[in-house]
């Protein structure tokens, strides 16, 4: 039913739709705006922005849409504010139409997707982009990603995912930044810098999402969507420093998530969404909630039913609802029993308004659905080039040793051998956007393009993963007893002068709802390798996974092995590059490698306990008995083809924080660039603190003998932590201060503050 307005409402109307200038006057602003839009709306129309339904068929969670013709009603009736999953330049621009031309007040929608290493040209995925430890490496993917998306008519991504990961187990440690809240800051900000550029209104980025706030990836043992219980200081401490971060490279949304805090559901967090984002962090934003997650408040046992799930959501500041239906159908009698206010419906409207302007869709609402820009952007050779440079800095040399790589072109035989090696699919990993399937350059593919002409390569599959069941709803069914492939991988092994045996994991092993109890290498990759070890002597194995895998049998029988992640569109070009020295290898873990699944969750960043000593003759103290409490390759570590020394710690106390320096030097046989970490421990504080934190990293380039002083200056909030009331506090006393090449392997010394 319209509703009859004043005078005044009318008239902003009439002056709206006749003058496009008032969008683009620049001494209206878009809090004028905002706000004279807010006056001509009803709550109907209001309530409408707050609700996000999918756009096609594509199903990423248990609720469907509806049909499209409903879905085509609710638009013209102004009850959508937006649309995920729907792509392209023409889908795009038709829903838009119907949204503009069709509604009372024509509001555009907003267009939002899934981009989270890309859009078609697939960059490595997001645990191997922090893999680089390089913000401009990261920010570049991002980058390229919304010029593609922004070209196929998208506005908004639901990238980057920010949740600090520690679990192996849990399937999406693929898409996370890793194990660590510092590195993964830098990450949140560079994704966010490189996805948002300058301007949201230019048609080559897009608004980002920091998700899932918070605590998503610390799901108890690693299941998926599971209960979280963490402390407040934890919380603070281990959680929240990336999406500080991302708040304060001015993000455009949050997105909430799906699990329960210490009893709350996450979507209806008023801790988290009204008092600290909107409070303390004083986020302009809006903030959206995970699909159907406001509807699972009910299943949670926190809501009684969708009406009441509804008002705890909206009052606890989720803005939007995605896929829950649950504002659609309640906010209206919420407000008019005064359950909700109409004042929060406003701010959360108002939010979301704020970053439509700040797109430009009220100017031009079909600017970014541009076919011929969709044409010539995607996929080109200069985004595959850009994806092929990221992808080689995310490689992680675990060890080489006799410096077997990097390998010479012109060896005159190579055996690849692994199913993996021959994919042109797994390499574009999960959360792949509008990745063509099979596009990816394999490592088989690699490995010829690059070896001399006279090389002769042969190729076995050896072991065989299913291709895994690509479907969302149906199980995954990897283990295969096979054995068969291994006398031809043995046979093509004895002829040739050198093996590469790529292990690993199916992509969709990884990704949402994907979480695995045993993370051991599938089928009977190890007992290949053992296999080969025992006619050949030269192994050269990469690892391509989404996760950190056990690795020590695959260690134990190869001289080099090297970590590849799901590398993208140009993977096998990459890896190529590394193997044979076009490249030099500089990333570094962002996660512990464990020596067996059991150790998890695994992390660098631990609590000494009362009883760390190694060196016990009894039992009685923190360990297992059968494994090792250490990684096998820890937190921070990646070889290259050089060698670095790390000497002359100094450490000085300055009014402000610790100044430190110490000398780099470039001992080995090439150049290289070496990642150096420094770390701290708070030796002794009223909260106990981890034995290490990072705190600071840099590159450093370094040419064959050559050193460098590499100075840093640590802050006090550096050396600070969050308390149980969730205060950042600084304690003087003793901190010890590391640097080193990786967590396990550093110099150090004390000083007093
Ligand atoms: C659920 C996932 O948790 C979230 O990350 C994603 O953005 C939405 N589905 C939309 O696809």
């Amino acid at each position: 039913m319209p509703k009859l307005y004043p005078l005044l409402a009318y008239s902003i109307i009439i002056f709206m739709s006749v003058s496009c200038d008032f969008s683009k006057s620049p001494a209206v602003t878009i809090e004028d705006k905002v706000d004279s839009l807010l006056f001509l709306m009803t709550i109907e129309e209001k309530i409408g922005q707050t609700n996000l339904l999918s756009g096609n068929s594509e199903m990423t969670g248990p609720s469907p849409t509806g049909n499209s013709k409903q879905l085509i009603e609710k638009i013209k009736k102004g009850k959508v504010g937006g649309l995920l999953n729907l792509v392209g330049a023409t889908a795009t621009r038709k829903a838009q139409e119907m949204a503009v031309e069709n509604s009372r007040l024509g509001i555009p929608l907003i267009f939002g997707y899934d981009i989270l290493h890309g859009y078609q040209t697939m960059f490595p995925i997001p645990l191997a982009q922090a893999a680089t430890w390089d913000a401009d490496a990261a920010k570049l993917s991002s980058q390229v990603a919304a010029t593609e998306a922004a070209a196929a008519g998208l506005h908004w991504t639901f990238a980057p995912m920010v949740d600090v990961s520690r679990d192996a187990r849990w399937g999406r440690i693929m898409e996370s930044p890793g194990e660590d809240p510092y590195l993964g800051a830098v990450m949140a900000k560079a994704w966010i810098n490189g996805f948002q550029g300058e301007d949201l209104a230019a048609k080559n980025t897009l608004a980002a999402t920091a998700k899932h706030f918070a605590a998503y990836g610390l799901a108890e043992a690693g299941r998926e969507y599971n209960t979280v219980d963490i402390s407040m200081q934890a919380l603070h401490n281990n959680v929240l420093p990336p999406f500080k971060a991302a708040n304060d490279a001015g993000v455009a949304s949050f997105m909430n998530a799906f699990n329960e805090i210490n009893g709350i559901p996450s979507t209806g967090n008023t801790y988290l969404q009204r008092e600290l984002l909107k409070g303390t962090w004083n986020f302009q934003g809006f903030v959206v909630s995970d699909w159907a997650s406001v509807a699972e408040m009910v299943t949670h046992g926190y809501a009684e039913d969708l009406s009441q799930a509804a008002e705890q959501a909206i009052n606890a500041g989720s803005d939007m609802d995605m896929m829950g239906f649950a504002y659609n159908r309640f906010l209206r009698e919420k407000i008019a029993s005064g359950e909700v206010q109409e004042a929060t419906l406003d701010d959360a409207v108002r939010r979301i308004l704020r970053i439509k302007f700040m797109l430009g869709l009220f100017e031009d609402p079909y600017g970014y659905s541009n076919v011929e820009r969709e044409k010539r952007t995607l996929m080109t050779a200069e985004n595959l080039q850009k994806s092929r440079e990221v992808a080689q800095k995310s490689i992680v040399l675990l060890k080489n040793e006799e410096n077997l790589l990097p390998l010479s072109k012109g060896v005159q035989s190579v055996a690849v051998i692994g199913s993996l090696a021959n994919s042109k699919d797994v390499p574009l990993g999960s959360w792949r956007a509008q990745a063509i399937s099979n596009s990816a350059v394999s490592i088989l593919e690699g490995i010829k393009s690059t070896v001399s002409a006279e090389t002769t390569v042969r190729y076995a599959p050896g072991y065989r993963l299913t291709e895994g069941e690509r479907s969302f709803v149906k199980e995954l069914s990897i283990v295969e007893d096979d054995r068969s492939g291994f006398s031809e991988a043995l046979a093509i092994a004895k002829q040739s002068e050198l093996v590469i045996m790529v292990v690993g994991e199916d992509c969709w092993q990884t990704g949402e709802g994907r979480s695995q109890a045993n993370i051991s290498l599938h089928g009977h990759q190890n007992a290949l390798i053992e296999s080969l070890s025992e006619v050949h002597e030269n192994i050269v194995a990469i690892s391509m996974t989404g996760r950190p895998v056990p690795l020590l049998t695959v260690s134990d029988h190869s001289k080099a092995l090297v970590q590849v992640w799901f590398g993208g569109s140009t993977a096998g070009l990459a890896i190529a590059d590394v193997l044979f020295g076009d490249a030099s290898p500089t990333g570094k873990l962002p996660v512990s490698f464990p020596y067996h699944g059991g150790q998890e969750p695994l992390y660098y960043s631990r609590k000494n306990t009362g009883r760390p000593s190694n060196n016990a003759k009894n039992v009685f103290w923190s360990h297992y008995t059968d494994v090792p409490n250490e990684a096998m390759f820890p937190f921070g570590h990646g070889l290259t083809y050089t060698r670095f020394i790390y000497s002359d710690l100094q450490l000085d106390v300055t009014s402000e924080g610790i100044q430190l320096s110490f000398q780099l030097s470039n001992v080995g046989q090439a150049d290289g660039i070496e990642t150096a970490q420094i770390y701290i421990r708070d030796v002794t504080a009223s909260i106990t603190r981890p034995i290490l934190e990072l705190k600071g990293f840099k590159r450093v380039s370094l040419k064959q003998g050559e050193s460098q002083e590499v100075t840093y200056h640590l802050s006090k909030s550096d050396l600070s932590f969050y308390n149980e009331l969730g205060q950042l506090t600084f304690e003087p006393g003793v901190f010890e201060v590391l640097v080193g090449t990786s967590s396990a392997e550093t110099i150090s010394d004390r000083i007093t503050f």
